[in-house]
Formats: structure tokens, sequence, C-alpha cells
């Protein structure tokens, strides 16, 4: 319970693009989604809320600054939850409940965390069942918390804008048509 912090605080658009990048097997897995904006970035985050469901985990990474924590806000304005979103200084995690009887957000800031023995410490599996966990920093950190999960690497350009790449792994994420959730929205 090392890093167990959990602090129950009261807490637009966004343009699918074609383009897949193929993995190793050369199956294309992942969907890139242009974010111009830190609206458009919660926009995306809100639209990624309609999908999700309890149990769901999303693993956040690109570079400081990229939206993570901005992509949380919209999700968590999505799932209606209490308390504003915010990067957590001394916390490694914070629970949202739900204003309206569904899914709490659960957000982890692994910015800190050695790797994913330290995750373990935060004893994220109390709450993964019953709520949507969003993982910043996680990449190479919170895999090994769910065999079904949404990762979701932002790339920021020179020009300020972002491209958002959503990967979905497991069988929960594969009967979920994200370019058709995603296209048409905003
Ligand atoms: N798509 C976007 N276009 C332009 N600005 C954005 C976009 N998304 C977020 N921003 C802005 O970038 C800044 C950093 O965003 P944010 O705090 O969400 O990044 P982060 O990835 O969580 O950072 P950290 O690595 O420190 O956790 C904020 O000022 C936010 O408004
Ligand atoms: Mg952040």
């Amino acid at each position: 319970m090392r890093f167990t912090a959990h602090r129950t605080t009261t807490a637009t658009s966004c343009e699918p693009m074609t383009d897949t990048t193929a993995t190793t097997t050369g199956v294309p897995d992942v969907h890139a989604v242009t974010a111009a904006t830190d609206e458009a970035m919660r926009a995306l985050g809100r639209d990624l809320a309609t999908l999700a469901r309890p149990g769901d985990l999303l693993i956040l990474s690109g570079p400081l600054g990229a939206g993570k924590t901005t992509f949380t806000q919209g999700l968590g304005q999505g799932l209606s939850v209490r308390g504003s979103v915010t990067s957590p200084t001394f916390v490694i995690s914070r629970i949202h409940p739900s204003l309206k009887g569904g899914p709490a957000l659960v957000h982890v800031d692994a910015y800190r965390l050695g790797g994913p023995d330290e995750i373990d410490d935060i004893d994220l599996d109390m709450t993964l069942t019953d709520s949507v966990t969003v993982v910043e920093w996680g990449e190479g950190v919170a895999e090994g918390l769910a065999e079904d999960r949404l990762e979701i690497r932002i790339e920021r350009h020179t020009d300020d804008t972002r491209t958002v790449h959503l990967r979905p792994v497991g069988p929960r994420w594969a009967e979920i048509d994200l370019p058709g959730a995603l296209a048409g929205r905003g």
C-alpha cells in the first residue's frame, strides 16, 4: 500500500483519420484521430466515455504536456463523475465517483512509478472491475493490469495539434468499431 493515495475528490470535435498503422503481425490495429485543440481533446474523451464500461482500462502515453490529463477531463465529463480531473501532484491516483450511478473514473498518474511492480502496490485491482481506470504514463507499466485495454498514444506536433493513436487490445475492444464510433462525432 506504499503508494496508495486514493483521494476522492469532488471532481470539440475530433476528426477521425483514415490512416492505420500495421503491427508486426501486419494487422492494422491503430485508429488515429486528430485533436487540434484542447477542447477537441476533451471531446474525444467524451466520445470514448460513451463506449466505456465498468472494468475498462485505458493506458495513456505521450510526452510531457501531450494532453493526457486533458483527454481524461473529457472522459470524466462524459462519464459524469464528481470532481475536477487534474494532474495529481502528490497523489498517484484519484477516484471520481459517478454522479449518475455509472462507473467511477479512477485516474492514475504513473509518472513517478518505477515499473509494473510499483503499480501493483496501488491495489488498483480493488477498483478495476467496477470502474473505468485511466493510467497516464502507463505504457510499459500498466499493461499487466488487464488483458483487455485501450492503449492511447498522444503525439504532439510542432503546430501544437495532436494525433491520438488508439490501439485496442483484447476481445473487449475487438468488438468495438472504433473508427465507426468516432466517425461522424464532433
Ligand atoms: N489537442 C490539443 N491541442 C492543443 N493544446 C492541447 C491539446 N490537448 C491539450 N492541450 C494543452 O496542452 C497542455 C498540457 O495538457 P495536459 O496537462 O493534458 O498534458 P499531459 O499529457 O497530461 O501532461 P503531463 O505529461 O504533465 O501529465 C494544456 O495546456 C492543454 O490545454
Ligand atoms: Mg497529465
